[in-house]
């Protein structure tokens, strides 16, 4: 597919940025393989294609595959900005509906294994999109890693995603529990992906979001379902996103709601976390393990 590459979409001049006006939001999961790659990219052009200026970051470290859902080729990545090489403003990519794609690295070590001089030059270099989008998006490695955490503490909003699937539900209240452990105030929502039913996805959804809040205090938005469907491993075989390749599946719909569903009431956007904010998070915040009861 042929997209901008190397285009400088974001606003270099820092004096011109409008501080904490852009929303972070991490998306997560439990369990790998649930469908956070694809949700994430496809949310990112639903709201992109609504003219929100959205950023995605492939921040799984260990293996990127934004890219490759998108059926794209960037010549650049993280790895060139840890290193100094290039700028973000150098690396990203312009997608579909003017998506800002910022194409992770396989292979990077985890952002808490990174060398600290690597790991400030990547958080330093994201400064550049404060302000200058409305939603930066992070799609990040399954599980509960000290990066993921990080990613989340640091944004202050994630968007968990599970399927009906016990193994899966059980990981995403693990995931919970472990974030509810570090005590910082994370607003969090919830996607049921890949569900036959849709009875069966909101009961998913309902039960645990009664059973964070019962046994967490946690208070869990179920944004909504994604149906299985046939058309997002299509789209992924094809490397065409489905918001672009099957914008009419039942799986595209859901996601079009989804966004509706996270800009709703936020006209502007409902600011949790600034980027700024959340590069500060990521700069000051030392991960100690925490002795989950
Ligand atoms: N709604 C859906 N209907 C049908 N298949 C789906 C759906 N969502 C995801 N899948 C399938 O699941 C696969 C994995 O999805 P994806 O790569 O987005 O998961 P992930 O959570 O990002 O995985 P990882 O943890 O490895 O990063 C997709 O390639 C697709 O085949
Ligand atoms: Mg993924």
């Amino acid at each position: 597919m042929n997209y901008n590459t190397n285009s400088l979409i974001v606003n270099k001049n820092y004096s011109n940025i409008q501080p904490f006006r852009s929303r972070v939001l991490a998306v997560v999961s439990g369990k790998g393989g649930v469908g956070k790659t694809n949700v994430a990219v496809n949310l990112g052009l639903s709201l992109a294609r609504r003219g929100l200026r959205v950023a995605l970051l492939d921040a799984d470290l260990g293996t990127a595959n934004v890219d490759v859902v998108l059926g794209l080729h960037p010549r650049y990545h993280l790895q060139h900005v840890v290193t100094g090489q290039k700028t973000l403003s150098e690396i990203i990519v312009e997608g579909p509906f003017g998506l800002q794609i910022i194409p992770g690295a396989s292979g990077l070590p985890d952002l808490a294994d990174l060398p600290e001089i690597q790991r400030q030059m990547l958080l330093q270099a994201l400064l550049v999109l404060d302000g200058a989008v409305d939603l930066l998006l992070i799609d990040t490695g399954a599980g509960v890693g000290q990066s993921v955490i990080q990613f989340i503490l640091a944004a202050g909003e994630m968007l968990v995603v599970t399927t009906p699937e016990p193994t899966s539900i059980t990981d995403a209240y693990a995931l919970m529990k472990v974030v509810s452990g570090y005590q910082m105030p994370v607003s969090t929502k919830l996607v049921i992906n890949n569900v036959q039913h849709r009875n069966e996805g909101e009961a998913t959804g309902h039960k645990l979001a009664t059973v964070a809040h019962q046994f967490l205090g946690r208070q869990v938005e179920v944004l909504g379902v994604i149906p299985s469907d046939k058309s997002v491993r299509d789209a992924v075989k094809m490397q065409s996103p489905l918001l672009q390749s099957r914008p009419y599946s039942p799986a595209a719909r859901a996601i079009n709601h989804l966004g509706e569903q996270l800009w709703a009431g936020s006209p502007g956007g409902k600011t949790v976390n600034s980027v700024g904010k959340f590069l500060r998070q990521m700069l000051s915040l030392k991960i100690m393990s925490i002795a989950i009861v």
